[in-house]
Protein backbone atom coordinates (compact mmCIF):
# COMPACT_ATOMS: atom_id res chain seq x y z
CA UNK A 1 0.00 0.00 0.00
CA UNK A 2 1.12 3.44 -0.95
CA UNK A 3 1.95 5.38 2.35
CA UNK A 4 1.81 9.06 2.08
CA UNK A 5 3.70 11.62 4.58
CA UNK A 6 2.12 14.59 6.07
CA UNK A 7 2.08 17.27 4.08
CA UNK A 8 5.55 19.16 4.41
CA UNK A 9 6.01 22.44 2.38
CA UNK A 10 8.90 24.65 2.93
CA UNK A 11 8.17 28.07 3.44
CA UNK A 12 9.12 30.40 0.49
CA UNK A 13 9.97 34.04 0.21
CA UNK A 14 7.55 34.89 -2.92
CA UNK A 15 8.91 37.63 -5.12
CA UNK A 16 7.33 36.32 -8.20
CA UNK A 17 4.55 37.74 -9.81
CA UNK A 18 2.38 36.28 -7.79
CA UNK A 19 1.11 34.49 -5.49
CA UNK A 20 2.73 36.79 -2.40
CA UNK A 21 3.36 36.22 0.87
CA UNK A 22 0.55 35.65 3.09
CA UNK A 23 0.35 37.00 6.49
CA UNK A 24 0.39 35.39 9.79
CA UNK A 25 -2.83 36.90 10.29
CA UNK A 26 -4.38 35.73 6.94
CA UNK A 27 -3.25 31.71 7.58
CA UNK A 28 -4.89 32.35 10.96
CA UNK A 29 -7.86 33.23 9.71
CA UNK A 30 -8.26 31.04 7.17
CA UNK A 31 -7.96 28.22 9.19
CA UNK A 32 -11.34 28.53 11.26
CA UNK A 33 -13.66 26.34 10.99
CA UNK A 34 -16.26 26.48 8.04
CA UNK A 35 -19.75 27.94 8.64
CA UNK A 36 -22.93 27.82 6.11
CA UNK A 37 -22.64 29.88 3.44
CA UNK A 38 -26.09 31.45 4.74
CA UNK A 39 -25.17 31.20 8.50
CA UNK A 40 -25.56 34.67 9.91
CA UNK A 41 -22.20 34.94 10.58
CA UNK A 42 -20.74 34.83 7.48
CA UNK A 43 -23.93 37.03 5.75
CA UNK A 44 -22.23 39.58 7.96
CA UNK A 45 -18.43 38.81 6.47
CA UNK A 46 -20.05 38.97 3.58
CA UNK A 47 -20.86 42.96 4.24
CA UNK A 48 -17.87 43.18 5.46
CA UNK A 49 -15.86 42.07 2.53
CA UNK A 50 -17.81 44.05 -0.02
CA UNK A 51 -17.30 47.01 1.99
CA UNK A 52 -13.49 46.79 2.27
CA UNK A 53 -13.59 45.88 -1.39
CA UNK A 54 -14.62 49.41 -2.13
CA UNK A 55 -12.22 50.86 0.42
CA UNK A 56 -9.36 49.43 -1.93
CA UNK A 57 -11.16 49.82 -4.96
CA UNK A 58 -11.81 53.32 -3.46
CA UNK A 59 -15.44 53.02 -5.16
CA UNK A 60 -19.13 53.61 -3.81
CA UNK A 61 -20.33 50.77 -6.66
CA UNK A 62 -22.85 48.88 -5.19
CA UNK A 63 -21.78 45.59 -6.96
CA UNK A 64 -18.58 45.40 -5.66
CA UNK A 65 -18.46 41.37 -4.76
CA UNK A 66 -15.63 38.77 -5.10
CA UNK A 67 -15.99 36.22 -7.75
CA UNK A 68 -15.13 32.87 -6.34
CA UNK A 69 -11.97 31.84 -8.66
CA UNK A 70 -8.63 33.24 -9.25
CA UNK A 71 -7.93 36.83 -11.32
CA UNK A 72 -8.84 34.79 -14.76
CA UNK A 73 -12.14 34.22 -13.50
CA UNK A 74 -12.79 37.80 -12.40
CA UNK A 75 -11.63 38.45 -16.24
CA UNK A 76 -14.19 36.08 -17.77
CA UNK A 77 -16.86 37.22 -15.54
CA UNK A 78 -15.58 40.75 -16.92
CA UNK A 79 -16.25 39.37 -20.18
CA UNK A 80 -18.46 37.05 -20.16
CA UNK A 81 -20.95 39.61 -18.50
CA UNK A 82 -20.51 42.97 -20.79
CA UNK A 83 -20.10 41.40 -23.81
CA UNK A 84 -22.89 39.28 -26.33
CA UNK A 85 -22.11 37.73 -29.65
CA UNK A 86 -21.38 40.59 -32.16
CA UNK A 87 -20.56 43.18 -29.96
CA UNK A 88 -17.89 45.59 -30.84
CA UNK A 89 -14.85 45.42 -28.59
CA UNK A 90 -11.07 46.86 -28.42
CA UNK A 91 -8.26 45.62 -26.39
CA UNK A 92 -5.43 47.63 -26.32
CA UNK A 93 -2.79 44.67 -26.04
CA UNK A 94 0.62 45.45 -24.97
CA UNK A 95 1.42 41.98 -22.83
CA UNK A 96 0.14 38.46 -22.18
CA UNK A 97 -2.64 39.59 -20.54
CA UNK A 98 -4.32 42.05 -22.96
CA UNK A 99 -3.63 39.04 -25.08
CA UNK A 100 -5.81 36.53 -22.78
CA UNK A 101 -8.30 39.48 -22.53
CA UNK A 102 -9.28 39.05 -26.38
CA UNK A 103 -8.67 35.83 -26.41
CA UNK A 104 -11.64 35.55 -24.02
CA UNK A 105 -13.93 38.18 -25.97
CA UNK A 106 -13.36 36.10 -28.94
CA UNK A 107 -14.86 32.82 -27.40
CA UNK A 108 -17.59 34.96 -26.36
CA UNK A 109 -18.62 36.34 -29.97
CA UNK A 110 -17.43 39.37 -29.33
CA UNK A 111 -15.91 41.22 -32.56
CA UNK A 112 -12.79 41.82 -31.69
CA UNK A 113 -10.73 45.04 -32.83
CA UNK A 114 -7.26 44.89 -31.24
CA UNK A 115 -4.51 47.98 -30.72
CA UNK A 116 -1.07 46.99 -29.61
CA UNK A 117 2.54 48.33 -28.32
CA UNK A 118 5.77 46.42 -27.51
CA UNK A 119 6.19 44.75 -24.07
CA UNK A 120 6.90 47.23 -21.86
CA UNK A 121 5.42 50.33 -23.42
CA UNK A 122 1.56 51.77 -22.40
CA UNK A 123 -1.21 53.61 -24.80
CA UNK A 124 -2.12 57.27 -24.29
CA UNK A 125 -5.88 58.38 -24.59
CA UNK A 126 -4.83 59.94 -27.63
CA UNK A 127 -4.46 56.20 -29.43
CA UNK A 128 -7.42 54.96 -27.94
CA UNK A 129 -9.03 57.95 -29.06
CA UNK A 130 -8.13 57.56 -32.62
CA UNK A 131 -8.85 53.63 -32.72
CA UNK A 132 -12.55 54.54 -31.47
CA UNK A 133 -12.85 57.13 -34.35
CA UNK A 134 -11.76 54.26 -36.53
CA UNK A 135 -14.29 52.05 -35.30
CA UNK A 136 -16.55 52.62 -32.02
CA UNK A 137 -16.91 49.66 -29.27
CA UNK A 138 -19.38 49.05 -26.86
CA UNK A 139 -16.44 48.07 -24.17
CA UNK A 140 -12.65 49.11 -24.08
CA UNK A 141 -10.48 46.33 -22.48
CA UNK A 142 -6.65 47.49 -20.93
CA UNK A 143 -4.49 46.03 -18.01
CA UNK A 144 -3.54 48.43 -15.75
CA UNK A 145 -0.73 46.56 -14.18
CA UNK A 146 0.91 44.14 -16.74
CA UNK A 147 2.66 41.22 -14.76
CA UNK A 148 4.50 40.13 -18.03
CA UNK A 149 5.66 43.50 -18.71
CA UNK A 150 6.13 45.45 -15.70
CA UNK A 151 4.60 48.76 -17.53
CA UNK A 152 1.84 50.57 -15.43
CA UNK A 153 -0.84 51.92 -17.73
CA UNK A 154 -1.89 55.35 -16.80
CA UNK A 155 -5.59 55.85 -16.34
CA UNK A 156 -5.98 59.57 -16.26
CA UNK A 157 -8.31 60.67 -19.32
CA UNK A 158 -9.12 57.39 -20.59
CA UNK A 159 -13.04 56.99 -18.96
CA UNK A 160 -13.48 60.15 -20.88
CA UNK A 161 -12.38 59.18 -24.23
CA UNK A 162 -14.72 55.49 -24.10
CA UNK A 163 -17.39 56.96 -22.40
CA UNK A 164 -17.38 60.05 -25.04
CA UNK A 165 -19.11 57.39 -28.08
CA UNK A 166 -20.91 55.75 -25.80
CA UNK A 167 -18.46 52.63 -24.36
CA UNK A 168 -17.70 51.32 -21.43
CA UNK A 169 -13.91 51.07 -19.95
CA UNK A 170 -13.09 47.25 -18.75
CA UNK A 171 -9.60 47.30 -16.92
CA UNK A 172 -7.64 44.09 -15.27
CA UNK A 173 -5.75 45.42 -11.79
CA UNK A 174 -5.22 41.91 -10.64
CA UNK A 175 -0.86 43.24 -10.23
CA UNK A 176 -2.07 46.82 -8.93
CA UNK A 177 -5.05 46.32 -7.04
CA UNK A 178 -3.98 47.29 -3.25
CA UNK A 179 -0.10 48.24 -4.51
CA UNK A 180 -1.06 51.24 -6.23
CA UNK A 181 -3.59 53.72 -6.95
CA UNK A 182 -6.38 52.11 -8.77
CA UNK A 183 -9.23 54.58 -7.65
CA UNK A 184 -11.94 53.54 -9.57
CA UNK A 185 -14.28 56.04 -8.93
CA UNK A 186 -12.02 58.76 -9.68
CA UNK A 187 -10.78 57.74 -12.90
CA UNK A 188 -14.54 56.69 -13.96
CA UNK A 189 -13.96 53.36 -14.66
CA UNK A 190 -16.67 50.84 -15.25
CA UNK A 191 -15.61 47.07 -14.87
CA UNK A 192 -12.77 46.31 -13.10
CA UNK A 193 -11.77 43.12 -11.09
CA UNK A 194 -8.61 41.58 -9.43
CA UNK A 195 -7.05 38.48 -7.65
CA UNK A 196 -6.39 38.08 -4.43
CA UNK A 197 -2.93 36.56 -4.27
CA UNK A 198 -0.51 39.75 -5.50
CA UNK A 199 -0.62 43.11 -3.61
CA UNK A 200 -3.79 42.23 -1.69
CA UNK A 201 -1.83 38.93 -0.25
CA UNK A 202 -4.62 36.78 0.39
CA UNK A 203 -3.55 33.19 -1.33
CA UNK A 204 -5.29 32.81 -4.79
CA UNK A 205 -9.17 31.69 -5.01
CA UNK A 206 -11.26 34.87 -5.24
CA UNK A 207 -11.00 37.34 -7.69
CA UNK A 208 -12.51 41.09 -6.68
CA UNK A 209 -14.65 42.73 -8.90
CA UNK A 210 -16.24 46.26 -9.12
CA UNK A 211 -19.17 47.48 -11.60
CA UNK A 212 -20.29 50.92 -12.35
CA UNK A 213 -23.99 51.77 -12.46
CA UNK A 214 -23.54 52.61 -16.12
CA UNK A 215 -22.35 49.37 -16.58
CA UNK A 216 -24.84 47.19 -14.56
CA UNK A 217 -27.57 49.39 -16.74
CA UNK A 218 -26.02 47.81 -19.91
CA UNK A 219 -26.17 44.57 -18.37
CA UNK A 220 -29.48 45.11 -17.72
CA UNK A 221 -30.15 45.80 -21.48
CA UNK A 222 -28.57 42.63 -22.96
CA UNK A 223 -30.94 40.78 -25.61
CA UNK A 224 -29.06 37.63 -24.60
CA UNK A 225 -29.01 35.70 -21.37
CA UNK A 226 -24.91 35.71 -20.11
CA UNK A 227 -23.41 32.26 -21.26
CA UNK A 228 -21.57 31.60 -18.26
CA UNK A 229 -24.04 30.04 -15.61
CA UNK A 230 -21.50 30.46 -12.28
CA UNK A 231 -20.28 33.72 -13.82
CA UNK A 232 -23.61 35.10 -14.10
CA UNK A 233 -23.49 38.81 -12.26
CA UNK A 234 -27.19 38.96 -12.20
CA UNK A 235 -27.60 35.55 -10.44
CA UNK A 236 -24.68 36.11 -8.48
CA UNK A 237 -26.29 39.54 -7.23
CA UNK A 238 -29.04 37.75 -5.72
CA UNK A 239 -26.55 36.25 -3.10
CA UNK A 240 -24.21 39.12 -2.59
CA UNK A 241 -27.33 41.31 -2.54
CA UNK A 242 -30.09 41.80 0.16
CA UNK A 243 -32.07 38.78 -1.40
CA UNK A 244 -29.24 36.12 -0.32
CA UNK A 245 -30.40 34.03 -2.73
CA UNK A 246 -27.94 30.71 -3.16
CA UNK A 247 -26.39 30.42 -6.00
CA UNK A 248 -23.24 28.47 -5.67
CA UNK A 249 -21.46 27.57 -2.39
CA UNK A 250 -19.12 30.21 -1.24
CA UNK A 251 -15.57 29.32 -0.64
CA UNK A 252 -16.20 30.27 2.50
CA UNK A 253 -12.55 30.01 4.47
CA UNK A 254 -10.96 31.70 1.13
CA UNK A 255 -13.40 34.63 2.07
CA UNK A 256 -12.31 34.80 5.85
CA UNK A 257 -8.86 35.22 4.34
CA UNK A 258 -9.68 37.87 1.95
CA UNK A 259 -11.05 39.75 5.02
CA UNK A 260 -8.46 39.48 6.54
CA UNK A 261 -5.84 41.16 3.82
CA UNK A 262 -8.35 43.37 3.42
CA UNK A 263 -8.20 44.41 7.00
CA UNK A 264 -4.97 44.49 6.92
CA UNK A 265 -4.79 47.49 3.83
CA UNK A 266 -7.39 49.16 5.71
CA UNK A 267 -5.65 49.11 9.07
CA UNK A 268 -2.25 50.31 7.47
CA UNK A 269 -4.28 52.30 5.04
CA UNK A 270 -4.41 52.84 1.03
CA UNK A 271 -1.91 55.74 1.14
CA UNK A 272 0.65 54.01 3.66
CA UNK A 273 0.28 51.08 1.45
CA UNK A 274 0.84 52.84 -1.93
CA UNK A 275 3.92 54.53 -0.11
CA UNK A 276 5.44 50.98 0.88
CA UNK A 277 4.79 49.55 -2.32
CA UNK A 278 6.73 52.34 -3.86
CA UNK A 279 9.65 52.82 -1.67
CA UNK A 280 10.86 48.98 -1.21
CA UNK A 281 10.13 49.20 -5.57
CA UNK A 282 12.51 52.31 -5.79
CA UNK A 283 14.82 50.60 -2.89
CA UNK A 284 15.12 47.45 -5.61
CA UNK A 285 15.52 49.64 -8.76
CA UNK A 286 18.70 51.28 -7.32
CA UNK A 287 20.15 48.59 -5.50
CA UNK A 288 19.71 46.47 -9.16
CA UNK A 289 20.94 49.69 -11.28
CA UNK A 290 23.96 49.73 -8.63
CA UNK A 291 25.05 46.57 -9.29
CA UNK A 292 25.26 47.32 -13.22
CA UNK A 293 21.49 45.60 -14.10
CA UNK A 294 19.09 47.43 -16.22
CA UNK A 295 15.28 47.52 -15.84
CA UNK A 296 13.70 46.81 -19.21
CA UNK A 297 10.88 50.01 -18.54
CA UNK A 298 11.57 53.69 -18.50
CA UNK A 299 11.02 54.63 -14.97
CA UNK A 300 8.04 56.71 -15.54
CA UNK A 301 6.22 53.90 -16.58
CA UNK A 302 7.07 51.26 -13.68
CA UNK A 303 4.91 49.18 -12.11
CA UNK A 304 6.08 48.98 -8.30
CA UNK A 305 4.50 45.81 -7.90
CA UNK A 306 6.31 44.22 -10.09
CA UNK A 307 9.52 44.57 -11.76
CA UNK A 308 11.29 43.32 -14.72
CA UNK A 309 15.28 43.07 -14.99
CA UNK A 310 17.29 42.41 -18.06
CA UNK A 311 18.97 39.41 -17.74
CA UNK A 312 22.45 40.16 -18.06
CA UNK A 313 24.81 39.29 -21.31
CA UNK A 314 26.26 35.54 -20.77
CA UNK A 315 24.25 34.71 -17.85
CA UNK A 316 21.71 31.54 -17.66
CA UNK A 317 18.57 32.87 -16.40
CA UNK A 318 17.02 29.83 -15.24
CA UNK A 319 19.69 28.62 -13.39
CA UNK A 320 19.89 31.35 -11.34
CA UNK A 321 16.16 31.48 -10.68
CA UNK A 322 16.97 28.04 -9.67
CA UNK A 323 19.91 28.48 -7.12
CA UNK A 324 17.56 31.53 -5.58
CA UNK A 325 15.05 29.15 -5.10
CA UNK A 326 16.69 25.75 -3.89
CA UNK A 327 19.47 28.04 -1.36
CA UNK A 328 17.56 30.77 -0.16
CA UNK A 329 14.36 29.49 -0.71
CA UNK A 330 13.76 32.75 -2.48
CA UNK A 331 11.02 32.69 -5.70
CA UNK A 332 11.12 35.17 -8.67
CA UNK A 333 9.86 34.33 -12.27
CA UNK A 334 11.45 34.41 -15.57
CA UNK A 335 10.01 36.28 -18.60
CA UNK A 336 6.90 35.55 -20.30
CA UNK A 337 5.64 35.60 -24.02
CA UNK A 338 8.14 38.36 -25.87
CA UNK A 339 10.32 38.77 -22.71
CA UNK A 340 11.23 35.05 -22.52
CA UNK A 341 14.61 34.44 -21.49
CA UNK A 342 14.88 38.35 -21.65
CA UNK A 343 14.21 39.38 -17.94
CA UNK A 344 13.75 38.20 -14.65
CA UNK A 345 10.16 39.12 -12.95
CA UNK A 346 10.76 40.46 -9.23
CA UNK A 347 7.37 40.94 -7.64
CA UNK A 348 7.29 43.45 -4.31
CA UNK A 349 3.46 42.42 -3.71
CA UNK A 350 1.19 42.82 -0.39
CA UNK A 351 2.61 41.07 2.55
CA UNK A 352 6.01 40.46 0.56
CA UNK A 353 6.58 44.20 -0.21
CA UNK A 354 8.99 44.60 2.71
CA UNK A 355 12.72 46.29 2.70
CA UNK A 356 14.27 42.88 3.67
CA UNK A 357 13.14 40.98 1.68
CA UNK A 358 15.20 43.29 -1.13
CA UNK A 359 17.69 43.15 1.24
CA UNK A 360 17.85 39.53 0.79
CA UNK A 361 17.37 39.38 -3.05
CA UNK A 362 20.09 41.82 -3.33
CA UNK A 363 22.27 39.48 -1.18
CA UNK A 364 21.09 36.26 -2.73
CA UNK A 365 21.73 37.86 -6.33
CA UNK A 366 25.38 38.85 -5.59
CA UNK A 367 26.26 35.47 -4.06
CA UNK A 368 24.56 33.66 -7.69
CA UNK A 369 25.96 35.64 -9.67
CA UNK A 370 28.87 36.49 -8.54
CA UNK A 371 30.85 32.96 -8.80
C1 LIG B 1 -2.48 41.16 -15.02
C2 LIG B 1 -3.03 39.80 -14.76
N1 LIG B 1 -4.26 39.50 -15.19
C3 LIG B 1 -4.80 38.28 -14.99
C4 LIG B 1 -4.10 37.29 -14.33
C5 LIG B 1 -4.71 35.95 -14.15
O1 LIG B 1 -4.88 35.67 -12.80
P1 LIG B 1 -4.86 34.16 -12.22
O2 LIG B 1 -3.56 33.55 -12.59
O3 LIG B 1 -5.04 34.40 -10.76
O4 LIG B 1 -6.01 33.45 -12.82
C6 LIG B 1 -2.81 37.55 -13.87
C7 LIG B 1 -2.01 36.50 -13.20
O5 LIG B 1 -0.82 36.56 -13.10
C8 LIG B 1 -2.26 38.84 -14.10
O6 LIG B 1 -1.03 39.12 -13.67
Amino acid sequence: MTSYTDLNITPRTLLGPGPSDVAPRVLRALAHPPVGHLDPQFVRLMDEVQNLLRYVFETENQMTIPISGTGSAGMEAAVANFIEPGDPVLVCINGYFGMRIAEMVGRYGGDLVTIEKPWGEVFSPEEVDAALRRRPAKVVAMVHGETSTGAMQPLDGMAEVVHRQGGLLLVDTVASLGGVPVGVDRHDLDIVYSGSQKALSAPPGLAPLTVSPRAMESLKRRESKVTSWYLDLTLLGTYWGSSRMYHHTAPINMNYALREALRLAYEEGLEACFARHRANAEFLWSSLEAMGMQMHVEPELRLPTLTTVRVPDGVDEAAVRSRLLSEFNLEIAGGLGALKGKVWRVGLMGYSSQHRNVTLLLGALREVLGG
